[in-house]
């Protein structure tokens, strides 16, 4: 049971992060900063965690902060704002790894593709190219490593900077990119976090890439839309997104929706998911490394969505749209 220090557990990912830890009592720590919301920290802290305050890109903190509480294993969740950062944090566990030797395990903040692997449009390139600088300093520094490519999160995947989290799968009409017709995985965050803790503390993850690529959650556009209306009961509109338009976002360069947009052209067109084969001596398959673990399937999860559906709360706009109340749909999300 290593102790594990989660940098970014307050946010989406961070969320699933944190809670995995504590169900298998990791000894858990998680760093916030002085600004990070209290209540956030307060529930952390009410669950079992340990608080460090302080800012990951503050290397003598740092330091300071992995020596003092002997932490051996390091899981980085900071978002793609970030991401740079993780290049202090990269020094400050050398210094440490120098003189006690106690990190064990670095998992950077990656949480998506393979980006050695898939090549977006600009400006999702220039963020993988962030996340690539970090891949090759943690490969230089001799930490051992693990990059989680856990691919989509489970939920509909909006190509205009809708967090997942914060909607519903559409409830007017649909929208399709392309054809529809090219796959991609979709994971639930309570999967995303159980088989990141389980790889941080695996002789067989050191220094590997994880690919999750769970059969059961293999979509296409078009078949996901299918499996939703077989919740709602009744059909919805189909209205096509065109690469061009994808394209058209992407080029406007707005941070972060041209990154969603490239990223979507890159997955729903290029099928940046499922376009190689992880064969490669430092790639291994979820499924394959832990076949005890059942993923959530996107059918239950569009279940619990139609569920939350049913409350009678009256929906609310958003972009124009009638959506069911978010706070409940956070929720719902964190909850998967
Ligand atoms: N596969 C997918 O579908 C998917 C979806 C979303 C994200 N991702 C990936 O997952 C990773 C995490 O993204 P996210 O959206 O979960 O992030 P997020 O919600 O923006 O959360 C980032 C967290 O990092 C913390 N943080 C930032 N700078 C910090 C600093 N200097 N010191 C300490 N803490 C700091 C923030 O703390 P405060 O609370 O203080 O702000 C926040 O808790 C990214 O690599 C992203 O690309 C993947």
């Amino acid at each position: 049971m290593a102790n594990t220090l989660v940098i970014g557990a307050g946010g989406f990912i961070g969320g699933f992060i944190v809670t995995a830890c504590l169900e298998i009592q990791l000894p858990t720590f998680f760093l916030h900063r002085s600004t990070s919301n209290p209540s956030s920290v307060k529930a952390l802290k009410d669950k079992g965690a340990i608080a460090i305050e302080g800012s990951f890109a503050d290397k003598e903190l740092m330091e300071k902060k992995l020596r003092e509480h002997k932490i051996e294993v390091v899981i980085c969740v900071c978002g793609g704002e970030n991401i740079l950062d993780q290049l202090v944090l990269i020094e400050a566990m050398k210094s440490v790894g120098k003189s006690t030797n106690t990190i064990k395990r670095f998992l950077p903040s990656e949480f998506g593709h393979d980006i050695d692997k898939s090549n977006p449009v600009e400006p999702g390139l220039s963020f993988y190219k962030e996340k690539r600088m970090v891949r090759r300093a943690v490969e230089a520094s001799g930490i051992p490593y693990t990059y989680i490519c856990c691919n989509s999160i489970a939920s509909w995947p909006y190509y205009d900077n809708i967090h997942p989290s914060k909607l519903t799968p559409p409830l007017d009409h649909f929208q399709i990119y392309a054809d529809g017709s090219v796959g991609a995985y979709f994971v639930s965050g309570k999967d995303i976090g159980k088989i990141t803790v389980r790889a941080a503390e695996d002789a067989r993850t050191i220094n590997k890439s994880i690919h999750f690529r769970p059969a059961c959650n293999l979509f296409t556009m078009n078949k996901m839309a299918s499996l939703w209306e077989s919740k709602l009961g009744y059909k919805l509109p189909r209205i096509t997104v065109s690469e061009h338009q994808l394209l058209a976002l992407a080029a406007e360069k707005k941070i972060p929706q041209s990154i969603v947009a490239a990223l979507t052209h890159d997955i729903f067109i290029k099928g940046c998911q499922t376009n190689f084969s992880i064969d490669g001596e430092k790639d291994v398959e979820a499924c394959n490394l832990y076949p005890d673990i059942k993923f959530q399937t996107l059918d239950y999860i569009f279940d619990q969505y139609a569920l939350h559906l049913n409350s009678s709360k009256p929906l609310i706009m958003i972009n124009n749209k009638p959506q069911p109340q978010l706070l409940e749909a956070h929720l719902l999300n964190n909850k998967l």
